[in-house]
């Protein structure tokens, strides 16, 4: 039998284990369609799910071994780039695809994240398992999409609020009423400057767990938010890369974002209130078990321990695993799209190819937990 059928009922936290641990190759869709029955039963429904999906995953590796596969990758071009199949997102893909949800559809949109929700109206208070089911969803898509979602910014924080409290972002600009919302609006004068991979406020001890992004004014073309799987980017670095990284911890700091908004008594107690932090290269996700590559280009300043010229080396390799479109999705915005990501398991860049065009979104961030190996 295919270890997947035998995959092992829910673990008992707050919040049950939704995705299945990193290696394992299928999810568990069955346990959460009957939430409540015996969650050791396997039935016809789960068989079928599973054999389809070890079938489709057999034909795409049918040796077995991504190894194995990955040598027989070709190298082009004076920087040896890798040119071929990028096998190991196969086996989070097919998890993904056999998902099925009770309250919602989920379309899925990237090969190893991003789901269209619908049937949802998020303006509605909703009903207590219709979030906890959505949570689930969060963590294994890794970034959801909302269309439609005709919201108020006191209805965007209520909906916010139920995955948790909000921070206040002491460096941008925010909502002028409601200080938990931070504004970008941009035109002509005020460029969009958020086109680099980035987890947010990684400079913070306790950065957010996730963002919920809401479109007020987009432009017709352009704008676009990309998103970037960092459990794909771990994934995809060679055995002595994950060797060399493992245990390192990196600073980050909000002063070369951040730095030149802030001036004279402001700088020091800035500095005061939130220190250059560190954290760890790798972090395991606090739900899903994960690893992920959490360095970023906005906030990570060094690798602790090693020699500058060692240290920038190293980040400009990590740095670039993002770049690597098949672990991306995007999303293309209308207003009143809204996105809602995983702020450990995604960093996000937003295309900055509108201006002069008027682009107003607003973000609610959520406190998480401090990051840990
Ligand atoms: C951000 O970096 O959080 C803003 C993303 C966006 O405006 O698309």
């Amino acid at each position: 039998m295919h270890p997947a059928v035998m995959h092992p009922a829910r673990s008992g936290g707050a919040w049950p284990r939704s995705v299945a641990p990193a290696g394992s190759t299928l999810g568990d869709s069955g346990d959460r369609r009957r939430a409540g029955e015996d969650e050791m039963s396997i039935t016809d429904d789960d068989l079928e799910t599973t054999t389809a999906a070890i079938a489709k995953l057999e034909g795409i590796e049918p040796s077995g071994d991504i190894g194995e596969f990955n040598a027989r990758k070709l190298t082009f071009g004076p920087d040896k780039a890798v040119i071929g199949p990028v096998a190991h997102l196969a086996a989070e893909r097919i998890r993904l695809t056999a998902l099925e949800w009770e309250h919602f559809e989920v379309r899925q949109v990237g090969a190893t994240l991003g789901g269209i929700v619908k049937g949802l109206d998020l303006s509605e208070p909703l009903a207590d398992e219709v979030i906890d089911e959505l949570h689930r969803a969060w963590v294994d898509y890794k970034v959801l999409f909302f269309r439609d979602q005709e919201l108020t910014a006191e209805q965007h924080i209520d909906f916010a609020r139920r995955f948790g409290e909000l921070e206040v972002h002491p460096f941008l600009r925010n909502n002028d009423d409601r200080p938990e919302l931070v504004r970008f609006a941009k035109d002509a004068d005020t460029g969009g400057y958020e086109n680099g991979w980035h987890h947010d406020v990684t400079w913070r001890e306790v950065p957010s767990k996730g963002a919920i992004l809401r479109a007020i004014e987009v432009p017709e073309t352009g704008g676009d938010t990309l998103f970037c799987d960092m459990n794909a980017a771990y994934e995809g670095l060679s055995d002595d890369l994950k060797d060399r990284i493992e245990g390192l911890v990196a600073e980050h700091d909000y002063m070369q974002a951040f730095g030149h908004t802030i001036t004279g008594a402001d700088a020091a107690m800035m500095r005061e209130k939130y220190p250059v932090v560190e954290h760890p290269v790798v972090i395991h996700h606090p739900i899903s078990g994960k690893p992920l590559l959490y360095v970023n280009r906005f906030f990570t300043t060094r690798i602790v321990g090693l020699e500058p010229a060692e240290s920038d080396d190293l980040l400009v390799t990590l740095f670039a695993q993002a770049n690597t479109l098949e672990y991306h999705c995007r999303l293309h915005w209308h207003p009143n799209s809204i996105a809602m990501w995983d702020n450990l398991a995604v960093q996000h860049y937003a295309s900055s190819d509108y201006w002069p065009d008027i682009r107003v979104m607003e973000r609610a961030s959520i406190v998480g937990v401090r990051p840990t190996f």
